[in-house]
């Protein structure tokens, strides 16, 4: 059993050693909190995103997707409230001269008082903070860091400064000559680009209340505490679904979107006790109601994905902010209406991170002194980088060249991989540790009979099976539609 600290170094090692995740422009030594998929990595985000995708637009009638530019109108942020409220409060240790985000001072300590049974102090200063993140109340959450005294994990002083918002989001000039240049943000959420096409999308696809509108794409917050790995960076890739329904009826949508969404998640086999529900108590600028999906990380259980309700918040500031009518004429009850909005939003790289640390294991096989410790990602199938590896036993005797033709037959619907090199034992190891469901052994006899060894990831059984069934084996286990019947 791996302790959970040392399952987090594992699993980082192990995205870089095997092609999975590498730090961006790291011959540089890096940009930090910032980081560059590599040749696995990028197969695992693609059936991710696929995997949401297909459930959000293919299995929905009334939901349907669209691909927003980065760069928006500045007015948009404006609009949304991001210029004046996306912000974290910040204090900087003025010996270590180190920034920290003052809330996650306090709930580092809150953590440290339930460690030590101290619960009565942890729900006072989990009290205090929610209080005075509420009232934006700066110099209280000094009083508060002081009065605990909590001390710079770098320094270890309490030389503090004072607490100061900090704006997440990236600017930059659009424009050739800088006097006159635009100041434009690179967008710290992809909701925005689908509440300003909500009518083009509404009018174009003749789309009726209640409908979605989904989103896959790139997102950039200038997050001062970035660590974790993958988990909190400075570009990063978002799933988002704006839901638009009457007002009156987002309680109800908003109940089935939660539900709906941690199917989703259950659907690729994770145990469910590694998830749960976190209610929100201080809500966004645009929310009234919004719950986390939580997963239990090596480092604990922090959020993946958020489900919130935000009113006609954003249609409304955006209504008011254009100029233009940002209203719905519902034929079922002739009336105009702005309409409110659910919306679901998951973090890509977060689901990647959860996938990787579900998924790593150790196991020790074989028998008397042959025991040996192999490491297997053991992927939902669906998943899976690569999902069959075909091997010829050897180089010669015109293995090869069978080994290449079934390979040509599968990779019309299958990522497949060839390899002839080390004996068939280490290639098992090395596609155990990318996750690959199935390898296929090409030996004489193949050549004979037309039949094939084709051995199983997770129980390493090995069967002899015909060449023609081939594809059927495979498909069963990694087409995407297995996952999405899950969700009927
Ligand atoms: N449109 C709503 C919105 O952006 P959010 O809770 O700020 O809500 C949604 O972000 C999801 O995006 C989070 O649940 C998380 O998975 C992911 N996310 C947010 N900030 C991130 C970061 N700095 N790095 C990686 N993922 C992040």
């Amino acid at each position: 059993m791996i302790q959970p600290e040392e399952l987090f170094k594992k699993v980082t090692a192990h995205a870089k050693e095997y092609g999975f995740v590498f730090q961006s422009s790291e011959i540089y030594d890096g940009l930090s909190a910032v980081y560059d998929y590599g040749q696995n990595g990028s197969e695992l985000k693609n059936n991710i995103k696929a995997y949401w995708w297909q459930a959000m637009v293919q299995l929905n009638e009334n939901i349907v997707g669209i691909d927003s530019a980065i760069f928006m109108h500045p007015k948009v942020w404006k609009a949304s409230g991001h210029v004046d409220g996306f912000s974290d409060p910040m204090i900087d240790n003025k010996d270590s001269k180190k920034r920290y985000r003052a809330d996650q001072l306090l709930e580092e300590q809150i953590e440290k008082y339930q460690k030590k049974g101290k619960t009565d102090k942890a729900e006072q200063l989990e009290a205090d903070m929610n209080e005075a993140l509420n009232d934006n109340n700066l110099a209280r959450l000094l009083d508060l860091i002081v009065a605990h005294e909590i001390v710079c994990p770098i320094s270890g002083t309490r030389n503090w400064t004072e607490v100061r918002q900090f704006n997440l989001m990236f600017s930059t000039q659009m424009g050739s000559v800088a006097d006159d240049a635009d100041t434009v943000y690179l967008r710290p959420e992809t909701a925005q680009g689908i509440f300003v096409n909500f009518l083009n999308v509404q009018k174009t696809g003749r789309m009726k209340i209640p409908f979605g509108i989904a989103q896959i794409g790139k997102a950039f917050r200038n997050e001062i505490i970035a660590r974790q790995f993958i988990m909190r960076m400075r570009e990063f890739e978002q799933m988002e679904m704006q839901f638009f329904v009457r007002p009156g009826t987002e309680e109800q949508w908003y109940a089935h979107w939660k539900k709906a969404r941690l199917q989703w998640h259950l659907s690729l086999g994770t145990p469910a006790e590694k998830y749960r529900y976190h209610d929100h108590v201080k809500l966004a600028h645009y929310a009234n109601a919004a719950v986390d999906i939580e997963f239990e990380f090596p480092f604990g259980f922090k959020e993946v994905e958020g489900i919130h309700s935000r009113s006609d918040f954003d249609l409304k500031q955006h209504q008011d902010f254009s100029g233009k009518k940002m209203q719905y004429f519902d034929p079922e009850i002739n009336q105009n209406y702005i309409p409110y909005v659910i919306e679901t939003s998951i973090g890509l790289d977060r689901m990647f991170l959860l996938t990787m640390c579900n998924a790593y294991k150790e196991e020790e096989v074989g028998e008397g002194d042959k025991i040996e410790t192999r490491v297997v990602l053991a992927l939902p199938p669906q998943l899976a980088p690569i999902k069959v590896a075909i091997f010829p036993l050897t180089k010669k005797d015109g293995l090869p060249e069978k080994a290449r033709q079934i390979m040509d037959e599968l990779k019309l619907s299958f990522k497949c991989h060839y390899e002839e090199k080390d004996a068939i034992g280490k290639r098992y190891r090395r596609h155990d540790a990318i996750g690959t469901p199935f390898c296929v052994t090409v030996d004489h006899e193949s050549l004979e009979n037309d039949t094939v060894t084709i051995r199983h990831r997770d129980s390493m059984v090995q069967e002899r099976v015909s060449v023609k069934d081939l594809h059927s084996i495979i498909d069963q286990q990694v087409s995407m539609s297995s996952l999405l019947k899950k969700l009927l």
